[in-house]
């Protein structure tokens, strides 16, 4: 499955992305991670050394190069197809691509750099070999039509405060125009079923999953290391909701 996970900043979404990676793997499947966050570090939630990875939208040469960019003028359909083989981190299963920030429009680079990641990026969900998993910044109007209708569940992280909801309403009114059947509510750092219910009164729906919140996950985070031995009630919690999704 096909899964992308956006929501307000600071919500969760790179938790959450790396704890449902870690229950794909935990059943065997082969997993590609995408990080599309502006401030990457799926890869350290995840226990790969970060240090050494480069997010693709920060590598100005190859953008140049493969956007041919000339002035106002830039290829709009830039070759891509070897750059998963060349900059795609692997370990166990999981294979990890870095993309950075894809900016919505943005005149003259921003355009030609955005045409080159958002290339490879429908090249990376095209894969049929495994699941995917792609970690987002809030919204997914960056995105397109094309882009979207290539994922099989979006999933919105809301906390119970009302700022994230009207984040997700705005993302749910967006999907909906893009005709996307299957977006998801996922409730994150609940401290209880009166959080839970605030969320799915506010959202009009109950969530799809709850994870409550975790000293674990907020230790393993605060010392750098990887989540997914440290806090077994989001891992499970990410099962609870992989299982779900497998019924939809
Ligand atoms: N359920 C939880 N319990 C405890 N801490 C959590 C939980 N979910 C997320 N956090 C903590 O909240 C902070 C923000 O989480 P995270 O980086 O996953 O959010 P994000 O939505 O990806 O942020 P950004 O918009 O900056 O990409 C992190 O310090 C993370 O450890
Ligand atoms: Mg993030």
């Amino acid at each position: 499955m096909k899964i992308a996970v956006c929501g307000k900043g600071g919500v969760g979404k790179s938790t959450i992305s790396a704890f449902l990676i870690g229950a794909l793997l935990n059943r065997g499947r082969k997993v590609l991670a995408i990080d599309a966050d502006p401030s990457p570090h799926l890869a350290r939630l995840l226990g790969f050394d970060d240090s050494s990875i480069t997010p693709i939208a920060e590598m100005k040469e190859l953008l140049n190069e493969r956007s041919g960019r000339d002035g106002p003028f830039y290829n709009l359909n830039p070759k891509v197809d070897d750059l998963p083989e060349k900059f795609m981190k692997k370990r166990n299963g999981l294979s990890l691509m870095v993309l950075g920030a894809i900016q919505q429009g943005g005149a003259g680079c921003a355009c030609a750099d955005n045409a080159v990641l958002r290339n490879l990026l429908n090249r990376l969900l095209l894969s049929e070999d495994e699941d995917i998993v792609l970690d987002m910044e809030a919204g997914v109007e960056h995105l397109g039509r094309g882009t979207i209708a290539s994922v099989d569940h979006i999933l919105v992280v809301v906390q119970p405060y009302r700022g994230s909801i009207e984040t997700a309403e705005k993302i749910d009114k967006l999907a909906r125009d893009l005709k996307i059947k299957s977006l998801h509510i996922v409730a994150n750092n609940c401290q209880d079923d009166e959080d839970v219910k605030f969320i799915q009164q506010m959202c009009g729906r109950p969530p799809i999953g709850v994870f409550y919140f975790s000293s674990d996950a907020r230790k393993a985070e605060r010392l750098g290391v990887p989540l997914l031995d440290a806090a077994p009630e989001m891992v499970k919690a990410a099962d609870q909701l992989i299982s779900k999704l497998e019924q939809v």
